[in-house]
């Protein structure tokens, strides 16, 4: 597994990354299967896993760190990204009356305690805010994440869904940098290469994060745009003798952003065959014969 530095201050990342949103959507849910997954993301160098408060109506973490106890030697051999301000309504919290965003320092600094607390660990790798906030303010917002680095409690800050202006606003407010902008990217959400979000990323030199690199799942589905993905990604997959996945993932990893795709099936064999995307190669026309599938257009 290729490993990438996000900065100084992390340790390296690898180049896949396991994301846990779906983890309490499988029928199993016991300790031995999460662990089981873990191991399968080991077992293939991918060490990087990623979780968010929100998760599971607020039970992805908890579930997690409650297998990890079993495990304690897994804990270091992982790094982990957490993601904190969305405020979903649940009735885990009765009180509140509209969904909504909270970037307020106490918020941030409490969130990202409780994900400590429920993961069993004692310092995340990184912490992102989840979504930007139309009622943010960024000295505030900045100085938790600051603080939390300095405190040990994070070891750096980054953002997700960011567009570039939120981006300099919040970067604007803060000492350390932001390490990441995790956004929706896959063969059936292209915005990102077109819109500034990978263009903002290259410009300040980070690396950007995909999530639902797969259209979570809506690539294997029966829509004309994922057909024609289909067809066109099926012959680079037989010649390369992987899966249709694997190639979709490879689509993304050879943009020269440096992207790290953050994959989530629930499904043990898929997670077991997931790195078989660092075996295939994209040239540049199979990059743009995919891209024109995925926007049902020649480039102009
Ligand atoms: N920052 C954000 O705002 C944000 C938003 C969404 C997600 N995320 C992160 O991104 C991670 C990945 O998201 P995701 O789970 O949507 O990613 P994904 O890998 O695009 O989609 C996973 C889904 O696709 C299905 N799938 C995978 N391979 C398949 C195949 N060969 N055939 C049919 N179905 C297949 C999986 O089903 P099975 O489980 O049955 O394999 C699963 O339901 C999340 O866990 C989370 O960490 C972040």
């Amino acid at each position: 597994m290729e490993m990438v530095s996000l900065h100084d201050s992390l340790p390296l990342f690898s180049r896949l990354v396991y994301g846990l949103w779906r983890l309490a959507d499988d029928q199993d849910t016991s300790d031995g299967r999460v662990i089981a997954k873990i191991e399968a993301c080991l077992e293939q160098g991918i060490t990087t896993l990623d979780h968010a408060d929100i998760y599971g109506d607020y039970a992805c973490e908890a579930l997690f760190g409650r297998a990890l106890k079993s495990r304690p030697d897994l804990k270091d051999a992982c790094q982990h990204i957490s993601k904190c301000d969305i405020m979903l309504l649940s009735d885990h919290f009765p009180d509140r009356r509209v969904k909504y965003y909270d970037t307020s320092a106490e918020h941030v600094t409490a969130s990202a305690e409780t994900s400590l607390q429920r993961l069993g660990i004692d310092a995340l790798d990184l912490l992102l805010i989840h979504r930007p906030d139309p009622f943010m303010d960024p000295a505030d917002t900045g100085r938790a994440l600051d603080n939390l680095i300095d405190a040990g409690k994070i070891k750096a800050a980054g953002v997700s869904n960011f567009k570039p202006w939120d981006l300099d606003l919040l970067q604007a407010h803060m000492r350390h940098p932001l390490v990441t902008n995790q956004i929706e990217i896959s063969p059936l959400a292209t915005n990102a290469f077109v819109n500034g979000d990978i263009a903002k990323a290259q410009t300040l030199g980070i690396k950007p994060m995909a999530w639902s690199p797969l259209a979570g799942g809506a690539l294997f589905g029966n829509s004309d745009r994922a057909t024609a993905l289909r067809a066109v990604m099926q012959p680079i997959a037989d010649s390369a003798n992987v899966g249709l996945d694997a190639v979709a993932i490879a689509w993304l990893l050879a943009h020269p952003a440096g992207i790290l795709p953050v994959m989530g099936t629930n499904n043990l064999d898929r997670i077991g065959t997931l790195s078989s995307a660092m075996d295939v190669s994209i040239d540049r026309q199979q990059w743009f014969a995919i891209y024109e599938a995925a926007t049902g257009q020649e480039v102009p």
